[in-house]
């Protein structure tokens, strides 16, 4: 059996990459419909061995499809998602629908039980990329031990920022080495040979809007009752978001303990040889890669039953795009 997919932010960073783990994981595609802006419309995608040619979500008519892959902002998905829903599950990678209630919140490895939840609106959230990474690597460590506190700092890649965020790398960089000014358009302070500790636009308390998301998004797909402590950083990386992160559990656990949990655990890769000098993932590694890297792994000796952790991944992979075709696989699996 084969399902008609739209993937509306075709030509984005998330878009490309989800048309990309599609065809790489094989998944029975009958037509797929690359969507995205009036300016994009007949630009080229290519679709394992197809060449496609993207249309205007303006005018496309989801009544054909089975699951529509939204990846365009959240202002787009405000618009269109609920008139998709209609007749297709809609899978929505922005920040729209991820702090309603009535709408499941889903990391696969974390709280799949929940998914059938998106029978309420016909609609399943794809959360954020720093929480998706973060919740892989700490759920098997949740139930080992009940986390009770969360300090996390992000250094996160400017591919977060789509591909407006990562051109805008590329060319300060280039005018940076040549002498040339400085264009500024995505990031509020230069970011080459920077960072920004800035993601999103403050709120009243101080903290950034990714900041408030880590926060929520953590809590809703979690435990509402941990406490969250966030730092978003941008650093100029192009792909792979890294975490430092200090975990206070309620109950004891080791850094050996923890260490044979996390190697066990599904989508997690243990990079963690204190040994060597090497024995630690760094962003560049994880590009292309769908695992969770995690390193570093010690005990934090100022405080009882705290762990420190390094947690590394692909932000458009697991972050992002691989998340929601895992969502869709489990949808065709066991509900479509
Ligand atoms: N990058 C990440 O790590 C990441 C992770 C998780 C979630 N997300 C979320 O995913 C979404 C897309 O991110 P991205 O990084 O892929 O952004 P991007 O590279 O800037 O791509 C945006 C896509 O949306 C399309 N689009 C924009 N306005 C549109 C409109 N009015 N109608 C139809 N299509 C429109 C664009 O089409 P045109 O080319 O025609 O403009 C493009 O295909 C965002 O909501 C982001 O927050 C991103």
């Amino acid at each position: 059996m084969a399902f008609n997919l739209a993937i509306v932010g075709a030509t984005g960073t998330v878009g490309r990459a989800m048309i990309n783990i599609l065809a790489e994981r094989e998944f029975p595609v009958g037509k797929l419909y690359p969507l995205a802006s009036s300016k994009s419309v007949g630009k080229k995608i290519t679709f394992g061995s197809q060449v496609l040619e993207v249309t205007n979500l303006d005018n496309f008519d989801f009544r054909n499809v089975d699951i529509a892959l939204f990846s365009a902002g959240a202002h787009v998905s405000e618009q269109y998602a609920k008139i998709a829903a209609k007749s297709a599950v809609v899978i929505d990678n922005t920040s729209h629908f991820r702090t309603d209630p009535e709408i499941p919140l889903i990391v696969t490895e974390v709280n799949l039980e929940k998914l059938e939840e998106y029978k309420h609106a016909n609609i399943i959230s794809n959360p954020n990329c720093a929480v998706m990474q973060m919740l892989v690597a700490l759920k098997p460590l949740h139930d080992a031990a009940k986390i009770k506190r969360i300090v996390v700092t992000t250094f996160q890649s400017v591919s977060g920022a789509g591909k407006k965020g990562m051109d805008e790398l590329y060319d300060q960089t280039k005018q940076r080495l040549m002498a040339d000014g400085l264009s500024k358009k995505i990031f509020p302070k230069q970011i080459t040979f920077n960072i920004l500790p800035h993601i999103g636009e403050f709120n009243e308390d101080g903290d950034t809007a990714e900041e408030t998301k880590i926060i929520a998004e953590t809590q809703k797909i979690l435990d509402p009752n941990i406490k969250v402590s966030a730092t978003c950083v941008r650093v100029p990386v192009f792909i792979g978001h890294s975490e430092s992160v200090n975990v206070e559990f309620a109950n004891p656990i080791s850094a050996h303990e923890a260490r044979e949990i996390l190697e066990n655990a599904e989508g997690v890769l243990v990079s963690d040889d204190p040994e060597r000098m090497i024995g630690y993932t760094t962003p560049i590694e994880t590009v292309g890669e769908d695992h969770v890297f995690v390193s570093r792994i010690r005990e934090d000796k100022s405080a009882p039953n705290c762990l420190n952790l390094w947690i590394v991944s692909d932000n458009l992979r697991k972050g992002a795009a691989l998340n929601a075709v895992q969502i869709a696989e489990e949808l065709v699996k066991k509900y479509i």
